[in-house]
């Protein structure tokens, strides 16, 4: 066998333990990088990570080179870096000619580049970044087969990730929100108290889509009146925005919902004689910087059915009038309790597929339900059991809402 064959796959094997062997994303990903420069003899090698913000710039993950890359990015779709991650092809410079791509040569960082190898780096379906070889160490040029090694191994490392779910990038939690301890609730009849929640504790972070989940009666709404300002703990504390709520009074508590919270319910509560416009009309009187009537239809795909009576409407497009009108109040946080309840499949997902699109433009949502299978879109998963959360999970591959079968 070639040489050179056998090289290379004595170094793919060797990144291939090496990130098998690593037990965090990190670690997988330098000591992969680190073991390939080494079979190519590269100088340097950095590997550019999407940091999975608005707009998606590429930084720095992890670099192999005298130079502090800390204040480098780069925007997709422009230079090396940035084209490789926006096409998924590969960038061959094994060594540099006059006429090439000038921004490489002369700006990286300082380094003075003469050869560069640029690969795609993602796992499974996911794009995380891309890597860069930069120079052989003894300044002569990259040969082919060396470019063919780091393509491939860049290939492996994304299936190594994918196999290993534990490696895949943590969902990033944005700031806390909510932040509930110790609550309690006790219901009182007569002589006898019910002691609904036993001692929940939750943070709630910004931007998230939370699912409540768990057997009815055991405390799931309970739990969203209080976060929505419907009802007090009996003790404990509740936190939005590090203001505390837990005693606050009616005026307070009105006042916080008004500004924060939209509400959804199972039912769609519409009034019957007011069309799906003039339902809306009725909560921008109440709130402070309404948002458009019709631009809220328009959001939940009813442009057009401004003048339908709720009468004239199917129950999924009712409940679509209830997300509008919880948009009205332009609200941080949506509280929504079993709102697919009553609908059937199609409808349901017409209504989380609305629901998708506002979480993904930054509304924070926390949703009751008993549907398994809606907490495939969650980023999280809290699972309650007799007043108490039994579990939280973090859903790091989330679903879309057409993607949901049941
Ligand atoms: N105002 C109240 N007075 C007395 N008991 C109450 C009151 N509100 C709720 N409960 C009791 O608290 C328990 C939890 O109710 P909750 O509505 O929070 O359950 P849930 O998890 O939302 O259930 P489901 O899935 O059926 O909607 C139930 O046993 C209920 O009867
Ligand atoms: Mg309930």
């Amino acid at each position: 066998m070639d040489p050179s064959v056998v090289k290379a796959y004595r170094a793919l094997h060797e990144a291939q333990n090496a990130i098998s062997r690593a037990q965090t994303l990190d670690e997988a990903l330098q000591e992969g990088l680190k073991t390939i420069i080494g079979n190519c003899a590269a100088e340097s090698g950095v590997i550019w990570y999407a940091d999975g913000q608005a707009g998606n710039a590429l930084r720095p993950f992890f670099w192999v080179c005298s130079t502090d890359l800390t204040s480098c990015s780069h925007v997709p779709g422009e230079g090396s870096v940035g084209r490789v991650f926006q096409s998924q092809r590969a960038e061959r410079y094994l060594t540099f000619t006059e006429g090439d791509d000038p921004w490489t040569v002369r700006d990286f960082a300082g380094i003075d580049v003469t050869a560069m190898i640029c690969v795609p780096f993602s796992a499974g379906e996911r794009e995380l970044g891309c890597i860069q070889f930069i120079n052989k160490a003894d300044g002569s040029a990259f040969t082919a087969e060396e470019a063919d090694v780091c393509e491939m191994m860049a290939l492996l490392a994304g299936m190594a990730l994918d196999d290993n779910e534990n490696l895949l990038p943590m969902w990033k939690p944005g700031r806390t929100i909510i932040e509930v301890r110790d609550v309690t609730r006790e219901f009182q009849n007569g002589d006898t108290v019910t002691k609904v929640l036993k001692g929940v504790n939750l943070d709630v972070y910004e931007g998230e889509f939370l699912v409540l989940l768990g057997e009815s009666g055991c405390g799931k709404s309970t739990l969203l009146n209080i976060l929505g300002g419907m009802d007090h703990p009996t003790s404990g504390s509740f936190k939005y925005m590090g203001q505390e709520f837990a005693n606050a009074d009616q005026k307070t508590l009105t006042e916080y919902r008004r500004d924060n919270v939209g509400f959804i319910f199972q039912s769609y509560n519409l009034m019957p004689n007011l069309n799906a416009q003039q339902n809306l009309e009725l909560i921008a009187s109440l709130v402070p910087n309404p948002m458009d009537a019709v631009e809220a239809l328009r959001i939940v795909n009813l442009a057009g059915r401004e003048h339908n009576y709720p009468s004239m409407m199917s129950g999924g497009q009712q409940q679509r009038v209830s997300i509008a009108r919880a948009l009205m109040k332009r609200p941080s946080i949506i509280m929504a309790d079993e709102p697919t309840a009553a609908l059937d499949y199609t409808t349901s997902i017409e209504v989380l597929s609305v629901m998708e699109r506002i979480i993904a433009e930054g509304t924070t949502m926390i949703m009751v339900t008993h549907n398994e299978e809606i907490c495939r879109m969650a980023d999280r998963v809290v699972r309650m059991r007799n007043g108490r959360m039994d579990e939280v999970t973090v859903n790091r591959r989330k679903a879309h809402a057409t993607d949901l079968v049941w």
